[in-house]
């Protein structure tokens, strides 16, 4: 058969099997889900063009995404589409910040609304979208978590929960995990433990990271350790009220607090599942434990929600809640305004009373549109019933990627809650070496070629990520366990690694 025949022939076909004999196997690429919208044609730049500009004017700590970078034209609900007129399933959701869906008619036209109306007014005046806003988004939260202070990222928000944990508390050290992203201003750089994320210069001081307490690819971890559908393939002989790969982790923590930092803390900051780390989850327990070391030593427990608030983690709004811990300060972002630039400090009466003896200001945080927005969400996530769908469809995702791991030696782990999923990849189960980053690049670039968008994460970028937009659906999913099934297999026939 010619070459030209074939490619011809691979076009075509929709079967789910690879074919073919010698050097080159075609695949079906797996249908997308039916889709009811036409995307408006692209008459923008041509796309060699905005690549140059953007390396021209653009610094170069802007990475961007996949060999050819996509030039997305238009979003709605979980589908992007690029300036060809191709149609992704968005699985990572603008870095996990699009929690009801791209271009929500019902957020859009909120924002609509409010600016035919009014734009800006800065919080020294009164306006009646930021009272019932933070009415709304504080009943969401237990008491006395009753105290919102809008921002505009989770950078400032947790900017805000270091001066406020160091002003409360009248301490200077705060503790973070290893592994953790909790923004990249100058402060909270301190506070993010992964060196790709850090420059040198010299970072704000008294951030001390501790052992992650990563229960696939850290020192200890069993088999019932962690909140997911789907556990470690590690064994352990621990009964069900005890963990001892938490037992291990909270004495080293205690002996790093012994050895790094004075008796008296400002408070310890953790996500209860990292998300830039590559959806790490921790031994049940352990933030709880965590917390009370921390508050006898005078310090806070502040909980960053960026990634895991607005109810992605499906069994509860906050990720917080599903630890049964209480925080002192909650920090949130992202899926707060579905893209919209927003965040929150969220504190008790008390913590926020300490620092009245000064003024802090925020042009923008808490503005009408942004009130308008975080309004909208707040609605469509309990109309939708966004968090219950993304508690069922998760479990079901997560399921049908522990088939994957069983079924291809580098998919070493499948974690997480809801709709916040990790897949770690490695060399093989038995090692759990990281897949080297040229054969992570070839499945993230073939789950793209196959219309799947995927995030990566972890140390070594050695975990897909995957966080739709909560308004995905079944068939969704099932497409997206297709692709990612194809792309393994596809790594498989490359003959880089056994299946
Ligand atoms: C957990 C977490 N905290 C804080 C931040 C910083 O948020 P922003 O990029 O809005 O400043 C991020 C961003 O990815 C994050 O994932």
């Amino acid at each position: 058969m010619s070459a030209l025949l074939r490619s011809h022939l691979c076009a075509g076909i929709r079967a789910a099997r690879p074919f073919g004999t010698g050097a080159r196997t075609c695949y079906q690429v797996p249908q997308l889900p039916a889709c009811d919208i036409n995307p408006q044609p692209y008459q923008g730049r041509v796309y060699d063009e905005l690549l140059a500009l953007r390396r021209r004017h653009l610094p170069p700590w802007m990475i961007t995404y996949y060999r050819q970078p996509l030039l997305l034209h238009q979003g709605r609900g979980q589908w992007l589409w690029d300036s060809t007129g191709k149609r992704y399933l968005d699985f990572f959701a603008g870095i996990v910040t699009v929690s009801v869906g791209h271009c929500h008619p019902r957020v859009t036209e909120a924002v609509k609304e409010q600016m035919a109306r009014l734009w800006h007014s800065t919080n020294v005046y009164l306006h009646p979208g930021i009272g019932s806003y933070v009415e709304r988004l504080c009943a969401t939260l237990p008491p006395p978590l009753q105290v919102v202070y809008l921002v505009n990222s989770g950078s400032e928000a947790n900017d805000l929960a270091m001066i406020l944990s160091r002003v409360h508390t009248g301490n200077h050290n705060l503790i973070t995990l290893r592994g953790a992203y909790h923004g990249t201003s100058y402060t909270t750089m301190g506070l993010t433990s992964i060196s790709a994320w850090k420059f040198n210069a010299a970072i704000s001081s008294g951030c001390h990271p501790v052992m992650c307490p990563d229960v696939y690819r850290g020192l200890w971890g069993g088999s019932k350790c962690r909140d997911s559908p789907v556990q470690t393939l590690r064994t352990c002989s621990c009964p069900s009220d005890q963990c001892q790969a938490r037992e291990a982790y909270l004495a080293e923590f205690q002996e790093m607090l012994k050895s790094t930092v004075p008796h008296q803390l400002a408070g310890f900051i953790a996500e209860p599942i990292q998300g830039v780390n590559g959806v790490v989850q921790y031994p049940r327990g352990y933030l709880r434990e965590v917390s009370e070391i921390v508050r006898d030593r005078g310090g806070l427990y502040i909980s960053d929600e960026v990634q895991t608030g607005f109810g992605r983690l499906g069994s509860h709004f906050w990720g917080f809640q599903s630890h049964g811990v209480m925080p002192d300060i909650v920090t949130m972002a992202k899926g707060i305004g579905n893209g919209f630039p927003m965040g929150a400090v969220v504190t008790t009466p008390e913590v926020a009373g300490s620092m009245s003896e000064a003024w802090n200001f925020n042009t923008f945080g808490g503005g009408p549109l942004a009130c308008a927005v975080g309004t909208a969400v707040l609605q469509v996530i309990e109309e939708e019933g966004l968090m219950e769908k993304a508690e069922s469809l998760g479990n079901d995702l997560m399921m049908q990627l522990s088939d994957l791991r069983h079924d291809f030696t580098i998919v070493g782990d499948v974690r997480g809650k809801g709709l916040m999923v990790g897949i770690e990849m490695v060399v093989s189960k038995e090692s759990r070496e990281p897949l080297p980053g040229l054969e992570m690049n070839e499945i993230w670039e073939d789950c793209r070629d196959m219309g799947l968008l995927l995030g990566k994460g972890g140390i070594h970028q050695q975990t897909f990520r995957l966080s739709p937009p909560m308004c995905i659906t079944q068939e969704d999913i099932n497409f997206a366990i297709r692709v990612l099934r194809q792309a393994l297999e596809r790594h498989t026939k490359r003959g880089r690694g056994p299946a």
